[in-house]
């Protein structure tokens, strides 16, 4: 097993830009795991699964899904001739997307799925991982853990920046929306809800440049072993 770092947090707050340069500052993999929900979401909703559906038709949706994470990219490996399947990065990165995977991951069944595929990301590897339950869940004994949290008009402002980057449009509202409803639905869940690990060191990037977070981390990092 390789050392890891674990960064849970809100969406919008900042994880996935941070946890990239963190990883390749440290020669670390990268995983998001946000990615592989949005891709499970992405592959259920592709077979007609709907969220009020049953936890047995979810299983046996899951069946045939193959999800795998390299180099920054999510694939797909159902019905595809590609060797690392197909390569969902940026379908999964829509408004829509995003909230079926927040639907869709509060169920055991979809959580339980993806527990050893995360777990398998640090086998044989050091490793940054971000995601909602990293610290808590997931990677419990992590090397060092991080909770990176913003103000929601900070969050709703990176959100709706992120979206028209990617040429998906969206008003800030709408990217208001999206982070209001999905903070509630992911810290309000049953099971592996987002919340703050009593050992994880918390970040309120609000006011911070993204150095400044980095430096923040790094300082941690070098303090430990
Ligand atoms: O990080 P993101 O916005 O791409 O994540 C999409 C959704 O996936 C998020 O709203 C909740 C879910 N998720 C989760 O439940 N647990 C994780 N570790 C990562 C994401």
């Amino acid at each position: 097993m390789g050392k890891v770092i674990a960064i849970d947090g809100p969406s919008g707050a900042g994880k996935g830009t941070i946890a990239k340069l963190l990883a390749g500052k440290l020669g670390f993999s990268y995983l998001d795991t946000g990615a592989l929900y949005r891709a499970v979401a992405l592959a259920l909703r592709e077979k007609g699964i709907k969220p009020e559906d049953s936890d047995e038709k979810i299983a046996g949706a899951l069946k045939g899904i193959g999800i795998a994470f390299k180099d920054g990219k999510v694939f797909l490996k159902e019905n595809s001739q590609l060797p690392d399947g197909r390569d969902v990065s940026e379908e999964i990165r829509t408004t829509e997307m995003g909230h079926y995977s927040s639907v869709f991951s509060a169920r055991k069944v979809v959580r339980d799925f993806l527990l050893d595929i995360q777990r398998d990301a640090s086998r044989h590897s050091d490793l940054v991982a971000e995601g909602r339950d990293m610290t808590t869940v997931v990677f419990p004994d992590a090397w060092k853990k991080f909770y990176l949290d913003a103000s929601v008009e900070e969050r709703a402002k990176r959100r709706y920046l992120q979206l028209k980057e990617k040429g998906i449009s969206a008003t800030e509202s709408d990217a208001r929306k999206d982070v209001v409803e999905r903070d509630a639905r992911d810290s309000g869940r049953d099971i592996a809800p987002l919340r703050k690990a009593d050992d994880a060191v918390l970040i309120d990037s609000s006011a911070m440049t993204i150095d400044e977070v980095l430096e923040n981390i790094m300082k941690v990092v070098r303090a430990g072993h």
